[in-house]
């Protein structure tokens, strides 16, 4: 059985104060839950990360970074490499959010790079995936989801996929208040575990959890949850409001 996983993603948002803020009514509201029936994490902007998982310590609630760099280290100005993240005691880190993509221009094959040195410094990646509105209303879904999949994994060994999270958030959904409705977050996430499933067989097919994300709410998290192939959540805007994370965590349950 895939263990639910509720993953925050507070985007450019927060202060050192607000950051930590957050993080301590998060845990102190998920004690009961939070690293027993499911798995949570939160990723804070890079600066915050560190007091964000102090303040988290002694909590089941895992940090995570929302980008890395691919190279291990150098001269690389104003990147952030894995093992840097794992030293501070990150455990998860985005990679190829929709924003980096469409908003700064990452390409597949430089998300490939990051998956990879995610996995090789210690860290368990989260690979987003999605199509844009006009891919999906010309019924491209599934061949830009094809594409984001295989080219996201290229390379990968079967060992390595057992650290990968797969995040499917429908561009035209984040931010914008329109989900993706129960029905097509299930079929989504069916043809991409169909598509695992023919990249490394069926079984470690069945293990691998696939989030959805995109203007996922207190109200519409038990519905999407009750999908077959709905493992858990990556949610930005409600995860910056400990009230209403915390009832996405509870709906996850
Ligand atoms: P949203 O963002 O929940 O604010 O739509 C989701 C995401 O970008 O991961």
């Amino acid at each position: 059985m895939r263990k639910p996983f509720v993953a925050g993603n507070w985007k450019m948002n927060t202060d050192s104060y607000a950051s930590v803020e957050l993080a301590e009514r998060i845990a102190s509201g998920s004690v009961e839950t939070a690293g027993q029936s499911v798995t949570v994490a939160v990723c804070p902007p890079f600066v915050y990360l560190q007091a964000v998982a102090r303040a988290l310590s002694a909590s089941s609630i895992a940090v995570g970074a929302q980008d890395i760099y691919f190279e291990p280290k150098g001269a690389f100005t104003g990147e952030i490499s894995a093992s840097m993240l794992k030293d501070i005691g990150c455990v998860y880190c985005l990679c190829g959010h929709s924003e980096r993509r469409h908003v700064i221009g990452e390409t597949d094959e430089l998300i490939n790079k990051k998956v990879a040195a995610a996995i090789s410094g210690g860290l368990l990646p989260i690979l987003c995936v999605g199509e844009l509105l006009a891919e999906r209303e010309a019924s491209q879904t599934n061949q830009v989801v094809t594409r984001q999949v295989k080219k996201g994994l290229a390379d990968l060994s079967a060992e390595k996929l057992s650290a990968v999270t797969i995040a499917y958030e429908p561009v035209w959904a984040i931010g914008t208040g329109l989900t993706a409705t129960p029905q097509q977050a299930q079929e989504a996430h069916d043809f991409i575990r169909k598509l695992l499933g023919q990249m490394y067989g069926g079984q470690l097919a069945e293990e691998i959890r696939i989030l959805y994300g995109g203007s996922v709410k207190p109200d519409n998290a038990a519905d999407l949850m009750s999908q077959q192939d709905v493992d858990g959540l990556l949610v930005g805007g409600a995860s910056l409001k400990a009230d209403d994370f915390l009832a996405i965590i509870q709906a996850a349950v």
